[in-house]
């Protein structure tokens, strides 16, 4: 959480900001933004999610809290041009219309207000979402196997393998370039591709840019930072 905290710090102030983390998850970035002085909405789909997060919210946070609200990222109950900042971390590639959620979060955002997005590439070779599960991709195998793989695993992970494979199946696939259409209607501040292995070392290599729809295969996580003008 704490890269994605320092990225919006240059170029924004989160204190007094309005901001919004679509796809919030557990709530731990909506928490930490919270902490910055930030007045933060987290909005989730998921009900047990949701949950937690309201349940770690009252454990942790004892003045002001997120507000935390059941919403799907294509539709959001916003009037237009209410945030400061939008940020959607590791969700962009989880909601089934990506385009439809891109669209809403640029029509919520004030004018100069800031949109971030994080999200592994499907197609990357070097990380995916089954990275936890092997280091090599597995995801390129055909779909029984990596299931196989996945349910057979023992993992000490908070999430149990089901929900992974739940997850894993449910992602759309989507391409760095088919994204960046997507938000062509934003300045752009900047872009990042990261390549990493595991905790050991991490690099942005801005020139897999220029690799056409081969750039999706070497990226570990794209990151990219946008203004409305
Ligand atoms: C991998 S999790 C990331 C959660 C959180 N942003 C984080 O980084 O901890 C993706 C989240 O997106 C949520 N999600 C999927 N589709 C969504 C949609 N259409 N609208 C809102 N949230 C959605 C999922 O329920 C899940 O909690």
């Amino acid at each position: 959480m704490r890269p994605v905290v320092a990225r919006l710090k240059k170029v924004s102030s989160l204190k007094g900001s309005n901001i919004l983390d679509i796809g919030c998850g557990y709530g731990a970035l909506s928490h930490v933004l919270t902490k910055e002085g930030a007045r933060c909405t987290g909005t989730e789909i998921d009900k047990n999610a949701l949950s937690f997060a309201k349940r770690f919210s009252s454990t942790i946070l004892k003045k002001s809290r997120p507000r935390l609200l059941r919403v799907r990222g294509e539709l959001l109950p916003f009037k237009n041009n209410s945030f400061d900042i939008v940020v959607l971390f590791d969700v962009i590639e989880h909601v089934g219309k990506p385009s439809i959620v891109l669209k809403e979060s640029q029509r919520v955002l004030k004018k100069n207000g800031i949109l971030y997005v994080e999200f592994t590439p499907y197609y990357s070779l070097v990380g995916h979402h089954l990275y936890d599960y092997a280091k090599w991709p597995i995801h390129i195998l055909p779909k029984k196997m990596i299931k196989k793989i996945v349910l057979s695993k023992k993992t000490n992970n908070f999430f149990s393998n089901k929900d992974v494979w739940a997850q894993f199946v449910s992602l759309n696939k989507l391409k760095i370039s088919n994204f960046q259409k997507m938000v062509s209607k934003l300045q752009k501040i900047e872009e990042r591709f990261i390549v990493k292995y595991s905790d050991i070392f991490e690099i942005n290599l801005s020139f897999l840019n220029y690799l056409g729809r081969f750039k999706d295969y070497f990226t570990f996580s794209f990151e990219g930072l946008y203004r409305k003008a």
